[in-house]
């Protein structure tokens, strides 16, 4: 399975995010540029490992397969949030609506991926 290589990746996602959002307040966009190319390319693994994860689930039926469809889904979201800010903060604009839009996923996420589906790595 591909969990810890999921995980490795999204793991990765929050700290280079974490740094495009900190050159960026800097005003170092040049290098906020940089980081973000990477963070996209790190997207790529995100979306490869979740979805060798989630085809793991088709065999399944009912309620399982739905938490797992949600939860590739709330991840995807994530990505989606995590592009908002900083294009809205490279504006100028306010970035509250897509920072809540991101909490709200990841809390969505990391419950039903750590809390609810079975192929994790915590017991
Ligand atoms: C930044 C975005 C994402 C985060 C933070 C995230 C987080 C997680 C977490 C915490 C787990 C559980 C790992 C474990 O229990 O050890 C997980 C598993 C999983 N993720 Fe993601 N994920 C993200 C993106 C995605 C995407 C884009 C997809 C689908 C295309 C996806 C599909 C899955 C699936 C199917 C599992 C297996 C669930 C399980 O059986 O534990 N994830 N993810």
């Amino acid at each position: 399975m591909n969990t810890h290589l999921h995980v490795t990746a999204w793991v990765l996602a929050f700290i280079l995010f974490i740094v495009t959002i900190v050159l960026r307040k800097q005003g170092k966009a040049k290098g906020a540029k940089i980081v973000q190319m990477i963070l996209r390319l790190d997207y790529l693994l995100i979306l490869y490992s979740g979805g060798d994860l989630l085809a793991g689930y088709f065999s399944a039926k009912g309620a399982i397969l739905g938490e797992a469809i949600v939860k590739g889904l709330a991840g995807v979201w994530i990505i989606a949030a995590m592009e908002m800010v900083s294009m809205k903060l490279a504006k100028g604009r306010s970035t509250k609506g897509a920072w809540i839009q991101l909490i709200i996923a990841t809390i969505i996420t990391l419950i039903l991926g750590f809390g609810r589906l079975p192929f994790g790595f915590l017991p």
